[in-house]
């Protein structure tokens, strides 16, 4: 049974055994300054919820930790330099699809025969998330003709599918309501006990950070303005 609260979420805080440090970390757009000597460290079966108003820099912030983008200045050590063994996954702001292809199709990206046995356990493993998210019945439908919370969805099985170390998800529920919120948290909380998986959640979502036990990086204008517990917000 999935239980929101079922265990405090602890990670391996181990100074030595960070996932991800950056360390006086900056990024720049042209002028603007999105990231100012952000100091972040996050250990590995941690959850993180990084907060802030819009245009605070969440999305250059995962960008960043997902290696998608570069500092301007300042370190950032992420996963896979830590091990070959580690892999992130994300699930964008913009979530990515194809648009023409099939909600399956788009699944099927994810399949990777050096982590998958079979790809029949790489189907299994899709039937198991489509039907714990409420969208087994409707994987045949092309991407362009679902609603932006099923497409959230789609984008979050995706990237578990990949089966990854550490999942960095941009607003992933915007578009949900919130039991489908709730309920997709679970799943990742879920994750969390069994796996270990770490999670960086971008989110304006209070109510759901209450509910879950996490930390959180509170962002304000490219400062990392609070890094903790979320019980302070
Ligand atoms: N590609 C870009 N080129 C120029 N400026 C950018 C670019 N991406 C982001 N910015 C600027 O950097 C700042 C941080 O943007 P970012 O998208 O990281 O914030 P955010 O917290 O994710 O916002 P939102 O809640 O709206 O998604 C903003 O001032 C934004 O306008
Ligand atoms: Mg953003």
């Amino acid at each position: 049974m999935l239980t929101a609260r079922s265990h405090p979420q602890q990670g391996n805080s181990n100074h030595q055994n960070y996932l991800f440090h950056l360390d006086n970390m900056s990024v720049e757009y042209g002028g603007i300054r999105a990231l100012k000597n952000v100091q972040l460290t996050i250990y590995p079966g941690e959850i993180l919820f990084v907060t802030g108003p819009s245009g605070a820099g969440k999305t250059s912030l995962l960008n960043v930790l997902g290696g998608h983008l570069e500092p301007s200045s300042g370190k950032a050590i992420l996963p896979h330099q830590r091990s070959s063994k580690h892999f992130c996954s994300t699930v964008f702001q913009d979530l990515r699809l194809m648009q023409k292809k099939t909600c399956e199709e788009n699944l099927w990206l994810a399949f990777d025969s050096s982590i998958y046995n079979s790809k029949t356990d790489f189907f299994r493993e899709m039937e198991d998330l489509a039907k714990l998210l409420n969208v087994a019945d409707h994987l045949n439908r092309k991407v362009e003709d679902c609603n932006g919370g099923f497409k959230q969805k789609i984008a979050m099985i995706r990237a578990l599918l990949a089966r990854p170390t550490a999942l960095l998800a941009d607003e992933p529920t915007s578009s949900l309501d919130k039991d489908n919120s709730y309920r997709l948290f679970e799943v990742l909380n879920h994750l969390n006990h069994k796996k270990g998986l770490t999670i960086v959640w971008a989110t304006h979502n209070k109510e759901l950070i209450k509910q879950f036990p996490g930390k959180i990086a509170h962002l304000d204008n490219g400062k990392l303005v609070y890094s903790g517990h979320a019980c302070f917000i």
